[in-house]
């Protein structure tokens, strides 16, 4: 929780002023964190959980066993359903906990399979396979 706290104050968002920091814990026992990050096309906005959950990815990390997000929000911010595709791909059996900043000892704890019942899942833990080729490409 307190890392998503401080990582909330490096959020980059000029457009919405809607800051928000995430925080990763690995199943090694390492924290890493993430704040969303907006662009002015708005779409490719990223969230502070894809951010954190990237960050870990490319930093080798593959076992998640928690993630907290951190907003100003009553209630505290439950990740979009991009995120929760993602970190039901990637982090399927991580607690997820929200707290808003204001509120930062009340948190709310969910699992990912009540976030998302269905994920998406055609590769089925063999994301990066390419289909077979019945010919050389060259
Ligand atoms: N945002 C997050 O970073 N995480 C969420 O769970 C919800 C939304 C960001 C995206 C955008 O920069 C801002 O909050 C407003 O939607």
């Amino acid at each position: 929780m307190t890392a998503a706290m401080l990582a909330r104050q490096e959020a980059v968002a000029p457009y919405s002023g809607f800051a928000v920091g995430a925080a990763i814990l690995t199943g090694k026992g390492r924290t890493i964190t993430g704040a969303n990050v907006e662009s002015a096309s708005y779409g490719l906005t990223c969230c502070a959980e894809r951010v954190a959950l990237f960050k870990a990815l490319t930093e080798g990390e593959r076992s998640f066993v928690a993630i907290a997000v951190a907003a100003r929000l009553a209630g505290g911010p439950t990740p979009c359903g991009a995120c929760r595709q993602l970190l039901s791909e990637y982090a399927p059996r991580a607690l997820v906990f929200v707290v808003d900043s204001k509120d930062p000892h009340r948190a709310r704890t969910f699992k990912m399979s009540a976030l998302l019942p269905h994920p998406f899942g055609e590769f089925r833990g063999k994301p990066h396979r390419r289909p077979a080729r019945s010919q050389s490409p060259v």
